[in-house]
């Protein structure tokens, strides 16, 4: 089943002439880890709106778990979609509302009148899958970026959201805290069958999704495997993409004259190649 599905939609920002997202068609499978890449300005944080039905498409339909939006804005069904639809920001700082952890994941479920036992049930859901029980009564504002990050995944998590979103959630922290939040993503993804959608400028984080979509101009430019995108020389160069580090190191060894071979993405797929020339030597 489908999670997510775009069928023609189209959206202009109010006044614009051009549309910013143009008769845009693809699919996301419910429980799988999608990436979606392209260039500044491609539309990605437009297309994240539309799922979350912060904004609707002017033509073509968003439907959000059998949900579409035009519709359920007519039948005040958006707060329905906005619980399930989660998003993380770029920047943790401004996703803070109280300066104690435990305070800040709460205010969620409390804001959406839950029943007191079942905030302490969903509270606890959310630190263990963020692995922030730790820092459960710690300030906030003493955290880590990445440990920040993982709060505020906490506290999309308190609503239990069907589908997380991450816009840009790890430009702004340091390797250690962009893994850090990246191990939580897959954790949510894998083992409690959430939705994942990471729109990141991380070719990285990419290696491993289950599928890859590609904006360029408002338009799907590719959808499929990662291997077929990284594949995808020309198109990665029109659509402004670079390849993952360690296909960038593949690409360059192959140049000259170690022959890894075609299709390596990940460290761990470059390691064993190199450590399968060493014994054939
Ligand atoms: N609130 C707005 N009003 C008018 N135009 C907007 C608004 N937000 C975004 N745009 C325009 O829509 C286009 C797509 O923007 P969007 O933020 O969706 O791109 P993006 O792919 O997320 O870019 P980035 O990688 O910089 O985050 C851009 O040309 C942008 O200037
Ligand atoms: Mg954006």
């Amino acid at each position: 089943m489908n999670a997510i599905e775009f069928t023609n939609a189209t959206y202009r920002y109010p006044g614009d002439d051009a549309p910013v997202l143009n008769s845009l068609s693809f699919s996301i499978r419910q429980g799988s880890f999608s990436v979606v890449l392209g260039r500044n300005g491609s539309g990605k944080s437009t297309a994240a709106k539309l799922i979350n039905a912060l904004i609707l498409p002017n033509e073509g339909n968003v439907v959000v778990l059998g949900k579409d939006t035009v519709r359920a804005a007519d039948g005040d069904l958006l707060f329905e979609i906005r619980k399930s639809a989660g998003m993380v920001f770029q920047n943790p700082d401004n996703q803070q509302i109280a300066s104690i952890v435990e305070d800040d994941v709460v205010f969620g479920p409390e804001n959406v009148g839950m029943p007191r036992e079942e905030i302490a049930e969903r509270i606890a859901f959310a630190l263990e899958a963020t692995g922030t029980e730790q820092f459960r009564h710690a300030q906030v504002s003493r955290l880590s970026g990445g440990q920040k990050q993982r709060v505020a995944i906490a506290g999309v998590l308190a609503l239990r959201p069907e589908i997380v979103i991450l816009d840009e959630s790890t430009s702004m922290l340091d390797p250690k805290g962009r893994r850090e939040v990246l191990d939580v993503i897959r954790k949510l993804q894998k083992e409690h069958g959430i939705t994942v959608i990471d729109i990141t400028h991380y070719m990285d984080e990419a290696t491993d999704a289950d599928e890859a979509f590609v904006l360029r101009n408002g338009e799907l430019a590719f959808a499929g495997t990662p291997k077929e995108l990284f594949a995808r020389t020309d198109l990665l160069r029109a659509c402004g993409l670079e390849l993952p580090r360690a296909a960038e190191l593949a690409k360059k060894l192959n140049e000259n004259g170690v022959p890894v071979g075609d299709g390596i993405l990940t460290t761990e797929e470059l390691t064993e190649k190199l450590c399968e020339l060493l014994q054939t030597d």
